[in-house]
């Protein structure tokens, strides 16, 4: 099966209304050459959002929000919703970013409830995984992403574990200008995949997208994308600008 590839930019807390505006403008236009072959996602600041999926109008750049809370309204202060997100053109939602799970607490039943949530209310969820340098020097790695992935697509239905993106971001790669090598991320990959033919069958696994995540840029993006299990890219620090990103879709 083939897979279609899925670049997504994460804009972090990065931009203002005119960068973010600017930026998703400059996106569109830079990667429409590749949109039959490509899904491209921007992931703005929340309330950016809107505008964000205005400027890009009709075009073939799709919208995500890099967190939501599972219920859909409450006395949640701070909080948003996927019904909220959806109710503004936001059609994907990061769900467990290392910054929410490290920074923030987030635990991975905490993270589980989003990706359900986000199936219930519309939303394609992207679910990050992955291990710190300490735990990859003390061998965990596989352990440590298994267990972050059994919590997040735990009580999904088949379908829904599908139409689930798993983003491996190896935390030590993340912002650091260390990537992890083509074969240390395929190796992960691939054990994920591994992971999800035990939980729902091959033809599931078969089906699911795995990004990988971590100091991704146009000039790494080619080989790490060459291999049988990476089928996409969760891009921070290389999405803010659209030259760079788009190296990366074109790659
Ligand atoms: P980076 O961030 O590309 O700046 O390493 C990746 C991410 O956090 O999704």
């Amino acid at each position: 099966m083939t897979r279609r590839r899925i670049i997504a930019g994460n804009w972090k807390m990065f931009t203002d209304l005119e960068e973010a505006v600017a930026l998703a403008r400059g996106v569109a236009e830079a990667t429409a050459r590749f949109a039959t072959d490509v899904d491209v996602v921007v992931i703005p600041p929340s309330c950016l959002i809107a505008p964000v999926v205005s400027a890009l109008g009709e075009s073939h750049v799709g919208v995500g929000a890099q967190n939501m809370h599972p219920e859909p309204r409450g006395a949640y202060t701070g909080e948003l919703s996927g019904p909220m997100l959806t109710s503004v053109g936001c059609s994907y939602v990061v769900c467990g970013h290392s910054e929410r799970r490290h920074l923030f607490g987030e635990t991975s039943e905490f993270v589980g409830t989003k990706v359900a949530a986000a199936h219930r209310f519309g939303l394609t969820p992207i679910l990050c995984v992955g291990e710190t340098l300490e735990e990859r020097e003390a061998g965990e790695t596989e352990a440590i992403v298994g267990e972050q992935l059994r919590r997040g697509i735990d009580g999904l239905t088949k379908e829904e574990i599908a139409a689930t993106i798993i983003a491996y971001e190896p935390v030590w790669a993340i912002g650091t200008g260390r990537t992890a090598s083509a074969e240390q991320a395929q190796a992960v990959h691939a054990h994920l995949r591994a992971q999800l033919v035990k939980r729902a069958g091959a033809q599931v696994a078969e089906a699911v997208r795995i990004q990988y995540g971590g100091s991704v840029k146009p000039s790494n993006a080619g080989e790490l994308l060459s291999q049988p299990d990476i089928d996409g890219a969760l891009v921070g620090g290389a999405s803010l600008k659209a030259d760079s990103f788009a190296g990366i879709v074109g790659a």
